[in-house]
Parts: structure tokens; sequence; C-alpha cells
């Protein structure tokens, strides 16, 4: 950029600008820029081009961005001035050398795609066009194919399919995808995908540039050795991984044969590579691939005090004494930020040290935490003993840790990966002794007198609290008496759902104590009314939408009344975070509780049918009944609950609107394995409620044989996974067993072995079948819901199912070991394919557990 040219150049742009319109372009040239909330849209219209703002980015704060055009979700997939944000006066246009540029308000360029334009016959002359792909191109305006830049080699933070992640050879330079520093931040964050810079064929998770965390392994020429779902090609969804190598470059690219197949490949914030697909059905992302699996692995994924928990939902808590440092962002899943301490230390308080004399304060003190894998980035101090240890600690203002396990470990300052629930004989576990201000922990004492002084003044203080408790309660006992007979009267005409008030909740769940399940979409607690009527208050998490949405969806789940279909009897939203939703309790839990965790009894065949046969009235309710069909879109054992006669009753249907489906958690603790997800949603096919139909069958499998149909061998751990990925786990597939078995006739031999044989075997061959035509591939195929309810209950029969043949390409993977029963036995070959993706195996949800 020719440095003279600049201010004539920007002069010329802002006389351009003042009487276009706010309108749609189609190009950016000289005398075209764009500006304010002008859009550059693909000529297909799938993507657009423009300023923003991201949420939770500071005020004024503005970018140059591309988002999905058509999408409800704004989703920024590529940013220009990543780290340089502007004021919404600023504008995009043909610098005078050529270059597309951003000037600021004061026209000067705060970025620009400064590329050679010294081979342009007249660099005046260039365009920048938004192709359909999501590809932003700057070329001659003579020759569209002499491509000068483009948003394709500049990646941000998502891959989008097309895209290439390359290595050039000539300069070495090598592509890495960073991700955002914070939610509101598209700066370049510490997490980064790129190829390795050793020149091997494979792409590395990379920590501040230099940590590696994870790794695909090397490119075989269809798969990655380490990450065997990413694969050249795949079984139906038309997915396709591939590599190139020429004299100018190597690089990484992948496609979809669906054009309508909307996904992108993000490095995310959080530390995980993430793929997601766009599901209009629900209007939201849908989350089917994440590396590492391991959320823990992502070196200090939950920052500073933060503590890992692998297979939690929150994934990341404050040790004990902290508290997040923006509990903004961290009620967004964005934990980078870590924790701060609620007290100070006394120590920072300048009364340096513990010799300094002074009495009347309490020494910091330490909190034992078991079962940590303690931060590798500890020193050695020279220690004979704990006490010593501990003394070390003390006597450094910046230590804020120490362990002791023969030798003295100490960590000063920040504390980073810290995980917990680790077992005893794990690499690098222990209990790690946390510095507290002493006020932090129980028991805190020091001199008798000052004990003395507080105990009195609290014993006057509590005496007070509790004169004046009774008084309240005894007021309050009375009003919400009132209210809530009102209210349950209310319910007992039938009326629309009920609006209760949190604290009104609050006191129902005894301040959420009783825990009685928890699941993707938050945790459920029982409640319990005065006239022994009880609830359960379901907490919901990770809500997308306002405050005016949720009414209107929830007042229509409200109104949803069907003898399978769990009833829900009142919400509550204090218009902020807090949204509750109350349903009927069941006493008899989810249907997952009875069929895999062995109780002392057996569900009967008699009443499995009658769940086969409820759960499919209730569904075809929910697709044909209801004023807009509704697709339940996580139909599982986890989600039937079963009430006091174990009738069945189908359970969180509507959420997946109102909550969106992340299955990031579950992800972390299953690999590569075919659960109840149909197999659209991961090739990005339309979603119909034949999707709840595949699920359906999936379960009916497991309601015949009363195990997951993927038993699961040995879990992997992810930071190996590189290495051992000669090492195929263990896995048996049920339903390719019934099909084939159904063929020959002799299903019975399936049935859950705890039933020993007592099963009507006419009604053992109506559920297979069914199970068999609802995993078909092709959603045509697939029997609707009010069908399935004809079959089974013996009006209407169908013919023979095909094998479902797609299904071995999905698992695709060798089967070692034995298949499903060992009396019958059947090796499932190892097809040639390699599946497309993770099929997600969600089976963490419990609505009812106790
Ligand atoms: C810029 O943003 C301010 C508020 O932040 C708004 O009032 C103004 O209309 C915006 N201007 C343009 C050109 O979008
Ligand atoms: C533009 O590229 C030149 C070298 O090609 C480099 O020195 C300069 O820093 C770049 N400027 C920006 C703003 O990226
Ligand atoms: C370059 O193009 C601009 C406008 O298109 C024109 O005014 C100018 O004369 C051209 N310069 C050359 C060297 O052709
Ligand atoms: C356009 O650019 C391409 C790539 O640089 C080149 O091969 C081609 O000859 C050019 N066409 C014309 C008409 O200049
Ligand atoms: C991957 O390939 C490189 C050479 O390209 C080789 O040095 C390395 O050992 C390979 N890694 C594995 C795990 O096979
Ligand atoms: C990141 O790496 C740079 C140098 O590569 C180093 O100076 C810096 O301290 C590192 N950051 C952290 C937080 O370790
Ligand atoms: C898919 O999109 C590409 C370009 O975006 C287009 O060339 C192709 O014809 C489309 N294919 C189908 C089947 O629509
Ligand atoms: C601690 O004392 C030093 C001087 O001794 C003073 O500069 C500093 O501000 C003090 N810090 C605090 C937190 O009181
Ligand atoms: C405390 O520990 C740090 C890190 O080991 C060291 O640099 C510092 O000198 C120590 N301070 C004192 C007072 O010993
Ligand atoms: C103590 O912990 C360190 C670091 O985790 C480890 O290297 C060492 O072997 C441990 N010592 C004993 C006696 O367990």
């Amino acid at each position: 950029m020719a440095a003279g040219a600049l201010p004539l150049g920007a002069f010329v742009v802002l006389l351009c600008v003042g009487v276009v319109r706010a309108a749609d372009a189609d190009i950016v040239a000289a005398g075209r820029p764009l500006s304010g909330d002008q859009k550059l849209v693909s000529p297909g219209g799938k993507f657009a081009l423009g300023l923003f703002h991201p949420d939770g980015a500071a005020d004024g704060s503005w970018y140059v961005g591309i988002w999905y055009h058509k999408i409800s979700v704004h989703t920024p997939v590529w940013v220009a001035n990543r780290e340089t944000p502007v004021s919404n006066t600023s504008r995009l246009a043909i610098a005078p050398d050529g270059n597309l540029a951003l000037f600021d308000g004061a026209g000067s360029i705060v970025w620009s795609t400064n590329a050679s334009t010294s081979g342009v016959a007249n660099a005046s002359d260039t365009v920048a066009v938004l192709l359909d792909s999501g590809n932003l191109v700057l070329a001659p305006a003579s020759n569209a194919s002499a491509v000068l830049w483009q948003s394709f080699d500049h990646i941000t933070d998502t891959w989008l399919p097309g895209g290439k992640l390359r290595r050039d050879k000539r300069t070495g330079a090598i592509q890495a995808m960073a991700s955002w520093r914070a939610r509101g931040d598209p700066a370049p964050g510490m997490y980064a995908l790129q190829f390795d810079p050793s020149g091997a064929k494979q792409y590395l998770l990379l920590w501040n540039g230099t940590r590696v965390y994870w790794a695909t392994g090397n490119w075989t020429g269809k798969y990655f050795t380490g990450a065997p779902e990413v694969a050249a090609s795949s079984g139906g969804s038309g997915y396709s991984f591939n590599f190139v190598d020429n004299d100018d470059e190597s690089y990484f690219t992948y496609n979809f044969a669906v054009n309508s197949t909307v996904y992108r490949f993000v490095m995310d914030v959080s530390g995980q590579v993430k793929g997601w697909f766009w599901v209009e059905a629900t209007q939201g992302w849908n989350l089917v691939y994440a590396e590492p699996k391991a959320r823990c692995a992502v070196p200090r994924g939950c920052g500073a005090f933060g503590v890992c928990t692998e297979g939690s939902s929150t994934a990341c808590d404050c040790a004990r004494g902290f508290n997040p440092q923006s509990p903004t962002s961290w009620g967004l899943g964005d934990y980078i930020g870590g924790c701060v301490r609620n007290t100070q230390l006394q120590c920072s308080k300048n009364s340096s040290g513990p010799s300094d004399g002074l009495k009347n304060v309490e020494q910091d003190k330490f909190l034992r935490i078991d079962g940590m894998r303690l931060p590798d980035d500890g020193r050695m101090a020279g220690a004979a003993t704990s006490g010593d240890c501990q003394r070390a600690c003390l006597g450094n203002c910046t230590c804020s840790a120490y362990a002791y396990n023969g030798s003295c470990f100490l960590w000063h300052n920040d504390l980073f990966n810290l995980q917990n629930g680790v077992l005893d004989d794990q690499a690098g576990a222990g209990s790690l002794y946390l510095r507290l201000a002493a006020s932090e922990l129980p028991g805190a004492r020091s001199h008798v007198w000052r004990d003395i002084k507080v105990a009195t003044v609290a014993l006057g203080v509590t005496c007070f609290v509790i004169a004046a408790a009774i008084l309240l309660v005894c007021t309050i006992r009375g009003t919400m008496k009132r209210r809530r007979a009102t209210r349950l009267n209310g319910l007992a005409v039938g009326d629309a759902c009920v609006s209760y008030k949190y604290s009104d909740l609050q006191f129902l769940t005894k301040n959420f104590t009783d825990k009685i399940g928890a699941g993707a979409f938050g945790s459920v607690f029982k409640g319990q009314f005065s006239d022994n009527t009880v609830v359960a208050v379901k907490k919901l998490e990770g809500l997308r939408q306002g405050e005016k949405q949720f009414r209107a969806e929830v007042s229509t789940l409200g109104t949803i009344q069907h003898v399978n279909l769990i009833r829900m009897l009142g919400f509550c939203s204090d218009g902020g975070d807090r949204k509750l939703l109350v349903y009927d309790y069941m006493p008899n839990g989810s249907l997952d509780r009875h069929l895999f965790r062995k109780t002392f009894y057996v569900l009967s065949w008699q009443v499995r049918y009658q769940v086969t046969l409820g759960v499919a009235k209730g569904l075809a309710y929910l697709h044909d009944k209801c004023r807009d069909c509704i697709i339940h879109c996580d139909v599982k054992p986890e989600n039937i609950l079963l009430d006091a006669s174990f009738g069945p009753k189908v359970a969180d249907f509507g959420l997946a609107k109102l909550v969106g489906r992340d299955f990031s958690r579950v992800l972390t603790t299953m690999r590569g394995t075919v659960g109840y997800l149909a197999p659209e949603w991961i090739s990005g096919e339309a979603i119909t409620a034949k999707a709840d139909v595949f699920s359906y069958g999936m379960m009916l499998f497991e309601i015949v044989s009363g195990r997951r149909n993927i038993e699961q061998g040995e879990r992997r751990s992810v930071v190996s996974a590189a290495a051992d990925a000669e090492e195929h786990p263990t896995t048996t597939f049920f339903p390719l067993l019934v099909a084939r078995k159904l063929a020959e006739g002799d299903v019975m031999t399936l049935l859950d072995p705890e039933l020993e044989g007592d099963a009507n075997a006419e009604e053992m061959r109506r559920v297979c079948k069914v199970a068999c035509w609802c995993i078909q591939r092709d959603v045509d195929t697939r029997p609707a819901m009010g069908e399935v309810v004809q079959v089974l209950e013996g009006l209407t029969d169908l013919e023979m199912p095909p094998v479902p043949q797609y299904l071995e390409v999905l698992i695709g993977r060798p089967v070692h070991g034995t298949a499903y029963h060992s009396d019958s036995a059947e090796q499932l070959e190892a097809p040639a394919g390699r599946p497309v993706h993770e099929t997600v195996y969600h089976s963490t949800e419990q609505f009812f557990r106790s």
C-alpha cells in the first residue's frame, strides 16, 4: 500500500458513499463500497458479507464478516478485522492499490487483503465477489479466474465445505484456524487447528502455538488413523474428505454431495474442534462432532482456578472459594476467563508473610481436595514433611497451592488444568492443598478472644434472625397455602399451564435440594405441594430464546394433553435466565432404568409391549394431532417415563426447539456408536417426523433385548487416540442381527434372556418387524407413527423388511469378539467404507433418576 495514495483514496470513497442507500450489493468495486448495514450477498443468497456486532462484544465494536444469510441464528463464519474492531461508520471498499480494504470513520485503513496487485493491468479495476460457498474473492474485473486473494486461504475459526486448510510449500506458511479469544471477541485465541509443521499428513490442535493437545493421526489416503470417522468417503451422506498434495501446496478439504447441507467445522472458544449441522426443523445448530472428546484434555480449558469434570453438564466449575471472573461468559459456556477469589488472601493484604508478628489476623489456610489431576507445572521444593511443604507455601505470597507425595510441589499464582474425579492410580493424580483466605474455610479458628466476640455477636444475630424468620414463615405459609390451593384448583379444571413464581418453586422444591435427574436440557428436582401432590421441576439450561418466544412455546406445550405424553403443569420465567418447567411426577422413573440397570424385578413382556404401543401413540399424537407437528428429536429410553402402573409417558417433547441440541457432553463419553440419531441428522437432509420414527425403532430393539444396541468396549483415552488407532473397540450391533433373524423366522432367540422366553411370539415378531422398518435409511420407507400403532394393535401387518445394509457401512469398523449373543454369534463383516462422523449415542440424559 502506497501510503501517499491513502488520503485521496479515502476521500473518493467518502464522496461515493453519501448517496448510496442501504441495499444488498452483489460486488464491491471501485466507487461501490459497502457501509452501514449494507450487505454483499452471494448469488444464491446463502452467505452475506457486512458489518456485524457479535453478541457479547463491547459496545461500538464492529467487525466485517461473512455469515449465513438465510439462517435465523446469526453465525459468523469469517471475520476480516479480527483484532481491530471498528465503529459502524466504517466502510469496506477497493483501495487505490486494488486491494479490498476496511476504512475506519476517519478514512484510514484498518485492514486490507494486502495482496500483490502488481500483475494487474489497472489496479483500481479489481472487484470483490462473495460466492455461494462462502468464499470472498478478489479478482480483476476483466478476469474473474485470476484470483488475487480469497477468504478461503485465510480461514479464521470456521472451515466451510470447499475451504482448504493448507501448507504453502513455497513460503512454508501454514494455515492455522484459530479460535475466537472469547464468545464476543473474534481476536485469535489460544487454540488453533493446523497442518502439522513437520510435514506429516495430519492436523494438530495447538495451544499457544506450541503445545499439541490432540492430533488426527496420519492420513492413510482413506481416513485419519487417530480419527477414523473423518474419512475420504462415507455411505449415504455424500460427505467426503480429501487430501491434495502438489508442488505448490498440500491441503485438506471436504465436501458434501448434497448442496442443501449446511455444515461448519469450527475451532471453538472451548478449545475443541466442533462440527455443526443446521437443522431447519428445530432452527438450531446440531453438534455432531467434537475433538478432543475429553473436554478436560483441553489445556487451560477452564481458565485459572477452574476445575474440569469430565462428563458433567457444565464442564467447568470454580474451585471452592472462587467465582467466575465473568458470570456472563461462564453462563454462555465460555470458561476461558476462569475464576477469581471471593476473598483476598491475607498475605496479599500487605501483612507480608507469616512472620510479621500480626497476631490479630488469621493466616491463610489450605483446603484439601482429593482425586485431583495435579497441574503439571508444579515446582519441586525441598521439604521433608507435608507440614514443611505447607510452611514453604505459606512463606511465599505467590504460592497458591501445594501437594505432597513424598516430594513437595508448589504452585505459584494462577492454577490451571485442575481436573477432579480422577482415580488415585491415574498418572498425576493426588490431593491438592489449595490456599484460601481463612474465612473461606469452615471451622476457621484462631484466637479464643476473637471467637468469643464473634460468638456473642453471632448469637444475638441468630436469635433475631430466628424470631424474624418464624414470623415471616408463618405469614408466608398462610399466603402460600391459599395461593397454591387456588393454583391447584385451577389445574384441576384443566386450565392452560400456570405461570409460577420463582420463589414458589424454590419453596416447593426445598430450594432445589432434591435432585432426581440431570439431562441435556437441565436438572430435575422433586417438589411437593402442602397437599402432598408431587411434581417434577425442570430447571432449563442453555435456553436460546427470548422471553416472548419462550412464553409462546411453553403455552403451546402446556395445552398438549395425551395419556402417553407427560403433562406440563406450569412454568416459571423471571424474565432473566431462570426458566423452569413443572411436570407431573412419575414414580417409576425412566424406561432405561428398568431396561438396562437391572432392578430386582424384570419388566415383563406385557409391560414392554404396552410401552411400545403407548409411546407410538404418544408420538403419533405429537406428529399428527397437534396444531403444529411437533418433532420430538430425542426419542430414547431416558425420555420415556413410567407412571405408577408402568404406563409410558413421553417426556421432553418440544424442548429441542426451546433449548436446542448440544451433544458435546455425550460426545465426550462415547465414541463412534450408532445410537438413536437418524442418519439425516448427520447428512444434513431435512429433518421430519420420520427422524423420530428412526429413534423409536432403535429403542424398540433395546426394549426387546434389554440391552443397549451397542455395548461399547474399552473406552479409549483421547490423548492416546492417535497411538492406539489400530485398536478397535469391540462393537456388536443388534439391529442388524434382528433384521437377519427376522428373515429366518426365529426372532425369539433374541429376546432379553431375563425374560426366559416368556413372551408372546406374535407380538415379538410384530415389534421386530416394526423396528426394522423404522430404521430404514430411506425416510419414505419408514412407516408413520400412526401406521406403527395400527401394526402393533394387530390391525394391519407389514411386509418383511429389507436388511438395512447402510448400517453396516455406518458402523464401519471391524467387529471383533462375539456378536450379540454368543450362541447365535454372527461376525459382522467390516465394510470397506468408513463412517461419516460420529453418530452420537446420547445416553446420559436422565429425566427422573432416583
Ligand atoms: C451506528 O450505531 C449507532 C448505535 O450504536 C446507531 O445509532 C447508528 O444508527 C448506527 N449507524 C449506522 C450507519 O448503522
Ligand atoms: C502486507 O504484506 C507485507 C508483505 O507482503 C507485510 O510486510 C505487511 O506487514 C502486510 N501488511 C498487513 C497489514 O498485513
Ligand atoms: C484505470 O481505470 C480507471 C477507472 O476504471 C480509469 O479512470 C483509469 O484511467 C485507468 N488507468 C489506466 C492506467 O488504464
Ligand atoms: C485469466 O486468469 C487466468 C489465471 O491467472 C489465466 O490463466 C487466463 O489466461 C486469464 N484470462 C485472460 C483472458 O486474461
Ligand atoms: C506420520 O507420518 C510421518 C512421516 O510423514 C512419520 O514420521 C510419523 O511417524 C507418522 N506417524 C504415525 C503415528 O504413524
Ligand atoms: C505463549 O507463548 C509465548 C511465546 O511463544 C510466551 O511468551 C507466552 O508466555 C506463552 N503464553 C502463556 C500464557 O504461556
Ligand atoms: C451445488 O452448488 C454448486 C455451486 O454452488 C453448483 O454448481 C451445483 O450445480 C449445485 N448442485 C446441485 C445439485 O444443486
Ligand atoms: C502494600 O504495601 C506497599 C508498600 O509497602 C504499597 O505500595 C501497596 O500499595 C500495598 N498494597 C496493598 C494491597 O495494600
Ligand atoms: C516466591 O516464589 C517465587 C516463585 O518461585 C519466587 O520468584 C519468589 O522469589 C518467592 N518469594 C519469596 C519471598 O520467597
Ligand atoms: C509424586 O508426584 C510426582 C509428580 O506427579 C511424581 O513424578 C512422583 O513419582 C510422585 N512420587 C511418589 C512417591 O509417588
